[in-house]
């Protein structure tokens, strides 16, 4: 098992629908191939964590780096070994700002990821990962506040 956590910048501001159509094609795509994984977004930048078979995982991600939808793909760690963290999230997106409406396929809140992140934090997950997403988060919710 592979993961991999990578963090972007989008080319434009993207909306409700945009990422929603990002969402579709991640979520059918990665059922297809057992990948699974969190994408969070906030003021443009986005953080995913993609983890599957390692080929899975590579081939997925050569194509997410080729997208024009974002820029600037910057690879934060890759490693193979671990457990999934997100074994039931074939592709989940979160965005911390709590006037967006938490509906659509695979769209959580916030509060639920800062939940799951928090539940994995005692379990033998790399805390340096975990580490990488709380930090997206704490940093997003203080630009909001
Ligand atoms: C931020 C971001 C995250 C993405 N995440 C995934 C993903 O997890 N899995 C995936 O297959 N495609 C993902 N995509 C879309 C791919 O870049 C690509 O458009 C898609 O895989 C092409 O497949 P399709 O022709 O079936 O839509 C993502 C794109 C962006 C911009």
């Amino acid at each position: 098992m592979k993961q991999l956590i990578y963090t972007s910048s989008a080319s434009t501001g993207l909306g409700a629908k945009a990422l929603a159509k990002i969402m579709a094609s991640a979520q059918s795509n990665n059922e297809m191939s057992g990948v699974t994984g969190l994408l969070m977004y906030h003021d443009r930048t986005f953080i995913q964590l993609l983890e599957g078979e390692a080929s899975a995982v590579d081939a997925t991600f050569s194509r997410i780096r080729a997208d024009r939808r974002h820029l600037r793909v910057l690879k934060l760690r890759e490693q193979e070994g671990q457990d999934r963290l997100f074994p039931d999230w074939a592709m989940a997106l979160a965005r911390p700002d709590p006037t967006l409406e938490a509906s659509g396929r695979g769209l959580k809140s916030f509060d639920k990821v800062i939940a799951t992140l928090s539940s994995l934090r005692d379990g033998e997950t790399d805390p340096r990962v975990l580490q990488l997403l709380h930090a997206f988060v704490e940093g997003a919710e203080t630009a909001i506040e």
